[in-house]
């Protein structure tokens, strides 16, 4: 079981994102909790304002930190360790790694940031900066979506029991491998044979050598983190030779 809250100043971006597939079965299931909860209600009297002006001047609004370290005080678990993670372009990059660390944690609480930006002492008062990406946004809820589906999807119970995890890209540290469906033949364009015999083992290391081919083609960031075994050596050599890539 999982508890997440969501300080935001649009908690109602999440109705639908949490209305459908996974967090929707999810929270139906009482595996996760999903809360938005509204960061004007802690914002300042008269107007309840969550921003104000830069100091040493620049474009656009800043957040203030008032309203978002109430928030924190107000929305943190009192019995269990909440982990406060902001959604910022400038925290450490997501990936399937740290997604897997946040799926173990009880207690979430992400803090959206929008406008130009957020206070900077706002930072002593969580635990963890997270990006989703070298882009920015308009605001962390889209981020936080993001971040909420990944980790979702890994709470025990999410997945039906026929989805395996550990084919999947990224958990291997590879690309996953190209997949198909019926038609055998579509546009011209045919299903691998190897796929169509039945030969398991010949499966198996085909996948693995299709998903040596995506990751050298699409991420070569990706292969200097895998370990090279003896399997893979050869399939290697066979790409080489085959002048696959
Ligand atoms: N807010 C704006 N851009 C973001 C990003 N790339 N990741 C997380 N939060 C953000």
């Amino acid at each position: 079981m999982i508890n997440i809250r969501v300080l935001t100043i649009f908690p109602n971006i999440f109705e639908s994102f949490l209305a459908y597939g996974n967090p929707a079965r999810a929270i139906q299931m009482g595996l996760a909790s999903v809360q938005p909860v509204d960061l004007r209600q802690f914002g300042d009297e008269p107007r309840r304002s969550t921003d104000d002006y830069p100091y040493g001047g620049g474009i656009g609004m800043i957040m203030k930190p008032e309203p978002i370290v109430r928030g924190i005080r107000s929305l943190e678990a009192y019995d269990v360790v909440t982990h406060k993670i902001l959604l910022t372009p400038q925290g450490r990059k997501l990936k399937q790694e740290i997604v897997e660390e946040l799926s173990h944690k009880s207690e979430l609480l992400l803090i959206c940031g929008r406008y130009e930006g957020i206070d900077e002492r706002v930072r002593y008062f969580v635990n963890d900066e997270i990006s989703v990406g070298d882009y920015v946004l308009s605001g962390g809820e889209t981020a936080a979506m993001v971040l909420i589906d990944c980790i979702i999807r890994l709470v025990p119970g999410v997945l039906g029991s026929d989805s395996r995890i550990d084919g999947e890209s990224f958990y291997n540290g590879l690309l996953e491998y190209p997949q198909y469906t019926r038609p055998r033949d579509f546009e011209d364009c045919q299903v691998p044979s190897v796929l169509l015999e039945g030969h398991h083992e010949k499966i198996r290391r085909w996948k693995r050598k299709m998903s040596l081919v995506k990751t050298m083609r699409n991420r070569p960031d990706l292969m200097k983190s895998i370990t090279v075994d003896e399997e893979m050596e050869e399939l290697l050599n066979e790409i080489e030779s085959e002048r696959l890539i």
